[in-house]
């Protein structure tokens, strides 16, 4: 197996994680100096949000040089540090390449809009549409509402953003666009870092006609949208990119150089990308972050992921990142049901990510969307704050965002004292942080820690294959490998379960000490998961 196969993916947000330097803003040096949490943690690859040069109106994911890091955030000195000092450490890294726009403000865009003729006319995607009173078509931005096009006075054209009017699509179909870019790849991976995230892939590509989206009210991504976005979505020419940017990994010396797309749709969509195995290595399945909590829908995600990625292909889970709500909030503030989705989502067979703070069980820190920092917050502005405050999935992702509890003083070690971190802390630092769960065998952090070790020691976690069982009250699956088979249950119900697990099992861990082995039974609690070693049957 190549390392990523058998890796777990921790998400750094590198302005909240650690300010090394005291201006309220965290910084790689700040990273660097955390490092051995990742490691106490058992995490495998760190992946960094942007951290490039940027005037900061979508905190990174709006670059201005693809190949600079942002002076808040450090020098290329410090990102070849970062580099050394991690694979010292044993971790891989992975950077975040928004590749499908850049900042407006960006010198491309800013030579592109400035005329129809000049040499980068043709690096973004311009159409005239019927003058500055009709749009080109009905695309519309990733939030559905408003329209993908932005007036361009200047060039009295329209312009392309699929995200905020600030973010301009680049036209990948333009060559140049495709060579400038594929340098801005090889830029990072001669310096040695291990693969990329890849920004909003499946947007890359759009229809050339620019045909309109064809009207069908529906769901994509749990997020609503009226619209279904075959002309600017997973298109095939997608899949012909993926390959292109593979091979460019390929032409770098050993170890594999990993692809990871931010990619929504079906498992069959999903699936295209990785085409013969020489497409992108990994995508993300997002359903998890838009699961309900019940045993049967788990049953039925994780089916239709291992029938759309059967081995050696690997589903890629998630639970949390820094768009959408904490899991603790999503399940109703019930910290033991965040307890067994993380006992899910850690031993279900793929490769997990853990988003910063996750592994405290950190919260949700409401912020009201006038005082919102976040830019697609402002867009739902118009949501009264009463109903803001009901809807789970809020539109407010300074919530998730808020800076990493390290300890449980002033500013939870995230920044000196005294100083103003860019966004608050969560008032329940105090009680909720690192220094407080490190040494206390029932926090959320020694779960995520003895969950990754279970990862570490058993091959069947890492590289068996996943038989669910016909339970039908309990998730249960067998991860099952030459090495030894191991037995997953969790109880998502409201009342206590059993399993038989054969006579002379062994518990392995449990999310709770109340979790019982009696003779080949395994008792279960509600709202509780447990791993177990299987006895004979
Ligand atoms: C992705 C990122 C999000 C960002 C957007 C635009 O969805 O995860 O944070 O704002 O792309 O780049
Ligand atoms: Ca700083």
């Amino acid at each position: 197996m190549s390392w990523w196969q058998e890796t777990t993916i921790y998400q750094v947000y590198p302005r909240s994680f650690a300010d090394s330097n005291g201006d309220g803003v965290g910084d790689l040096r700040g990273v660097i100096d955390r490092l051995d949490h990742l490691v106490d943690l058992g995490a495998g690859t760190v992946w960094l949000s942007p951290f490039f040069a940027s005037p900061q109106r979508d905190w990174g994911y709006d670059v201005t040089d693809h190949c600079a890091v942002a002076p808040e955030y450090g020098t290329l000195a410090d990102v070849d540090e970062l580099l050394e000092e991690a694979h010292a450490r044993g971790l891989r890294v992975m950077f975040d390449l928004v590749l499908n726009h850049t900042s407006d403000e960006h010198p491309w865009f800013v030579e592109s809009r400035s005329s129809r003729t000049n040499p980068r006319a043709d690096w973004y995607v311009w159409a005239d549409g019927g003058g500055r009173r009709r749009r080109p078509n009905n695309w519309r931005t990733a939030m559905e509402i408003p329209s993908a096009w932005q007036w361009g006075e200047e060039r009295q054209q329209w312009y392309l953003a699929s995200f905020l009017p600030f973010q301009p699509d680049l036209n990948w179909r333009n060559p140049e666009v495709k060579a400038a870019m594929f340098d801005v790849v090889r830029f990072w991976l001669r310096r040695g870092v291990d693969g990329f995230r890849l920004d909003m892939f499946g947007s890359i590509m759009k229809d050339p006609a620019l045909r309109s989206n064809p009207f069908r009210p529906g769901m994509l991504g749990g997020l609503p949208r009226l619209w279904l976005p075959v002309h600017t979505r997973n298109r095939p020419e997608n899949v012909a990119l993926a390959r292109e940017l593979r091979a460019v990994c390929d032409e770098f010396d050993p170890p594999e150089r990993v692809l990871l797309g931010e990619v929504f749709g079906s498992p069959a969509e999903l699936r295209a990308y990785l085409a013969e195995g020489d497409g992108l290595q990994l995508v993300f399945l997002f359903d998890f972050l838009t699961y309900r909590y019940s045993a049967a829908w788990l049953r039925r995600t994780i089916a239709r992921f291992e029938s759309a990625f059967p081995p050696p292909l690997q589903p890629t889970y998630v639970l949390e990142n820094h768009d959408r709500s904490r899991t603790v909030d999503r399940v109703g503030g019930d910290e033991e049901k965040a307890r067994v989705l993380a006992c899910v989502l850690l031993t279900a067979r793929g490769v997990p990510t853990i988003y910063q703070g996750q592994e405290l069980g950190m919260r949700n820190t409401y912020i009201p969307l006038r005082e919102a920092r976040d830019p697609v917050a402002r867009v739902f502005r118009f949501i009264p704050e009463a109903l803001n405050r009901r809807i789970p999935e809020r539109p407010n992702r300074d919530e998730v965002r808020t800076p990493m509890q390290w300890d449980g003083t002033a500013n939870a070690g995230f920044c000196p004292e005294g100083v103003e971190p860019w966004l608050p802390v969560n008032p329940d630092h105090t009680r909720r942080n690192v220094a407080a769960q490190r040494d206390d065998p029932s926090s959320m952090l020694a779960l995520y820690r003895g969950l990754l070790r279970l990862r570490r020691d058993h091959a069947a976690l890492r590289a068996g294959t996943l038989h669910l069982l016909d339970e039908r009250h309990v998730l249960a699956y067998e991860r099952r490998h030459d090495s030894g088979d191991v037995l997953v249950a969790a109880n998502l119900e409201d009342h206590p379960a059993a399993l038989p697990v054969g006579t002379g099992a062994r518990l392995l861990l449990a999310t709770r000490g109340d979790v019982e082995l009696d003779g080949p039974a395994l008792r279960l609690p509600p709202h509780r998961a447990a791993v177990v070693a299987p006895g004979r049957t």
